[in-house]
């Protein structure tokens, strides 16, 4: 029997095994953001160099970093003439708030017809469970072709602050010929997909300072400027009517389109009609010179993540708050640096800010926007897996998420990332009752073991 048959009949015969494994992984509470998780972030980190160790992988290790640990574990034994493939993942999750909009638990998975339900079921605890199990199919049974690296990290929801440091720190233990990174996702279920691009991040948070203390409006108001309407004002005045970025020399560095490139953006097949029904909106909003899938995954933004001020309980309270705080980000877009961002940012608040309130901008987190090769052996052994499975060629798209770990690798490893995974638009990542197509994730599972063959 031909070595791949024998694992993909593993692959099935164990389905059920890896679904209730990655039920057990989701179970941890592991949301990197928040003080309270920390345990939990460690217990995720013990689950994967558990897997790690059981799969037979060498110098399997929780590494610390300043925050989160990193968790690696390498098998060599293929030999010098075999590549070395990196397999990247995150093991921790964004927040769950608002929990009341969640139908089950968030941490306490449920299947229910074809979606598994849980926070990090999509992004991305299903597809590091995916590689991890296509790679104990080939363990099993032919052992593996190749050798293997693996990087799974615990910070990528907050930007890899310190996966820089430890990638500097380690780059020859890190060596490899290219990285699998399975972070990205599908167009649809029926529709393979490769992600050819994805966009940088900047984040910050800016607070707004009036009175020293909420004041009385009735008997203030008129005498000083409120400061959740200063912050509005502000942040109002972050876009013009047409969707453009306000901020001094935003757009200086932004990598012009090529007209092969808008080709390949009018070719992909959502559309406009299906983006309003996916989002939820009454109507698409963004540069009219891009159609939406350029703006999301070729042209930077500036948005809003949340906004806090003053008296939101409940009835009424008339107040003149002392503060407001909003939490903006922006994505970018090949040139653009996120440090480039905040000066723009903190030049157009100095410019802007009026005189009767005081401002203060901590930049949080950030990640490098990147481009990866589209045409290597390693895309194209994905390519040909996805083909099989699929039977249909991979679409190639640039994507409007962030993954610091991409320009990381490249820098300092020399490694380009091939980005792939089975997440769908409609797996509610980062909202509630994220979700798993788990007829997707079986497939993927499949090319994942196709392409360690293919190599
Ligand atoms: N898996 C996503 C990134 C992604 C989203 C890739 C959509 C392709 C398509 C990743 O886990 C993520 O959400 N990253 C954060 C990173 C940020 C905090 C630096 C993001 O994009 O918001
Ligand atoms: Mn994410």
């Amino acid at each position: 029997m031909a070595d791949v048959q024998q694992a993909l009949d593993f692959v099935r015969a164990n389905g059920e095994r890896y679904l209730s494994e990655l039920k057990d992984f989701v179970s941890i509470p592991s949301i990197s953001t928040l003080d309270e998780n920390k345990p939990d972030v460690q217990r995720a980190a013990e689950w994967v160099a558990e897997q790690l160790r059981s799969l037979g992988m060498d110098k399997v290790q929780i590494m610390p970093t300043a925050l989160h640990p990193v968790v690696y574990g390498e098998w060599m034994g293929a030999g010098k003439s075999a590549p070395t493939v990196m397999i990247y993942g995150h093991y921790d999750v964004q927040p769950v708030d608002p929990l009341e909009l969640w139908t089950a638990d968030p941490f306490k998975p449920e299947a229910h017809d074809d979606y598994l339900f849980g926070r990090g079921v999509s992004d991305m605890k299903g597809q590091v469970v995916a590689s991890l199990k296509a790679v104990e199919a080939i363990v099993r049974t032919t052992g593996l072709p190749v050798n293997i690296k693996w990087l799974v990290e615990g910070e990528e929801e907050i930007g890899s602050e310190h996966l820089e440091d430890f990638i500097k720190k380690n780059k020859d233990m890190l060596k490899c010929d290219f990285c699998l990174n399975p972070d990205a996702g599908m167009i649809a279920p029926d529709k393979p997909t490769i992600t050819t691009g994805l966009r940088g991040l900047a984040y910050f948070e800016l607070r707004v300072y009036g009175p020293d203390k909420d004041l009385h409006s009735g008997l203030f108001g008129g005498a000083l400027h409120n400061p959740a309407q200063a912050l509005i004002e502000l942040v109002a005045g972050m876009h013009d009517r047409d969707g453009k970025i306000k901020l001094p020399g935003f757009y200086d560095n932004v990598r012009k389109l090529s007209k092969q490139e808008r080709k390949d953006f009018k070719r992909l097949p959502t559309s406009d009609k299906e983006l309003k029904k996916l989002m939820g909106v009454p109507a698409l909003w963004g540069e009219k010179k891009f159609i939406p899938a350029e703006r999301i995954g070729a042209r930077p933004t500036l948005e809003v993540n949340g906004l806090l001020s003053g008296f939101t309980g409940q009835g009424s309270k008339t107040v003149i708050p002392a503060w407001a705080m909003a939490k903006i980000s922006c994505r970018l877009v090949p040139d653009q640096t996120p440090e480039e961002t905040e000066k723009q940012l903190r030049k157009y608040l100095k410019k802007n800010a009026p005189k009767t309130i005081r401002w203060e901008l901590k930049n949080l987190h950030n990640a490098g926007a990147a481009l990866v090769e589209t045409d290597s052996p390693g895309i194209q052994a994905l390519a040909k897996a996805l083909e099989t499975v699929w039977g249909k060629h991979p679409y190639f798209k640039r994507e409007g998420g962030s993954i610091g770990s991409v320009i990381l690798l490249k820098k300092y490893v020399g490694a380009e990332s091939i980005l792939s995974g089975f997440g769908l638009p409609d797996d509610n990542v980062h909202s509630p009752n994220e979700r798993l197509h788990l007829p997707t994730w079986y497939k993927g599972i499949e090319a994942f073991t196709h392409f360690f063959y293919n190599l």
